[in-house]
């Protein structure tokens, strides 16, 4: 895949189905406050409970804040309710309407731009924060947009952001070796397809997702500029497992902080 053929295929996978959204909507009208409300409540207490634990969203209160990869804006309304002054770049102009109308119907201000994070449209020492949760890892221009980021952080800005986490038990377990091996999913998808697919919606071969996984160590190579750079581990249930439903629940929370699914990283420039 080429990187114009990979930033296309996520415009693609998050026009199609916009981020946050799945079956547990039915009934709700679309893309109306009710509808971003059960996003958001789906999200916080019931899928990524993780979130509001590990993450103060009235950390950036009276402060510029900059996400990158907003989608619908669920986490950035937080942010605003939290008191930050919130901008945000999307390279989805779906994802544009949809955090602009949720933003309007929670009567909340926002500077919402459709951008790239390779290419970041704002003058150098902007932010005294930039956010991103689940998008560095959906760029082939990774690298070139921890760059950008930070160009336009302050100095002594902050930075906290989300990818995928190499070495979790969702991965080596149900991707590689049930889907994977067991199942015989990456002889007909492909390793990427195969990836692309956790994304929802996304079949591997219409659409397809890039998806890349990042370790630790990889990480702290990124963010080799930053200081006081802090890399944890969030985000593990057991029904992320094969055979899931057979295992005490209790074991999620215990092994998250190793094994979690998410890499969460906190720096400062
Ligand atoms: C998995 S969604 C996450 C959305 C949001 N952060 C959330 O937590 O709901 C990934 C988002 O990143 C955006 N995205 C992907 N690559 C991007 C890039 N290079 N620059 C800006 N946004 C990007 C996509 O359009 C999509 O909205």
């Amino acid at each position: 895949m080429t990187d114009v053929e990979a930033k296309e295929s996520v415009r693609a996978q998050w026009t199609a189905h916009p981020c946050g959204t799945g079956d547990f909507l039915e009934g709700v009208e679309p893309e109306s406050l009710a509808y971003f409300d059960r996003i958001r409540d789906q999200r916080y207490l019931m899928t990524d409970t993780w979130m509001p634990e590990l993450i103060d969203f009235s950390a950036a209160k009276g402060k510029d804040l900059l996400e990158i990869g907003y989608g619908i804006g669920t986490d950035l309304v937080r942010w605003a309710e939290g008191g930050a002054r919130v901008h945000g770049i999307d390279a989805t102009p779906q994802h544009h309407r949809l955090a602009s109308l949720n933003f309007e119907l929670h009567g909340i201000d926002a500077d919402l731009r459709v951008g790239d994070a390779a290419a970041i449209d704002y003058p150098d020492a902007t932010f005294d924060m930039v956010y991103s949760n689940g998008v560095l890892h959906h760029t082939p221009e990774t690298v070139r947009c921890i760059g950008e980021i930070w160009r336009v952080l302050k100095p002594g800005g902050r930075l906290l952001f989300t990818v995928y986490h190499r070495h979790s038990l969702y991965h080596w377990l149900n991707l590689v070796l049930y889907r994977g091996y067991l199942k015989g999913e990456r002889k007909r998808l492909g390793w990427d397809g195969l990836l692309s697919t956790i994304e929802y919606g996304a079949d591997g071969i219409n659409l397809k997702p890039l998806v890349k996984l990042y370790t630790r160590q990889q990480l702290r190579w990124l963010l080799e500029d930053f200081s006081h750079c802090k890399i944890r581990t969030a985000h593990l249930t057991v029904d992320q497992l094969p055979g899931g439903r057979f295992l005490p629940k209790f074991l999620g929370p215990m092994l998250a902080g190793r094994f979690g699914w998410y890499l969460v990283a906190d720096a400062r420039k």
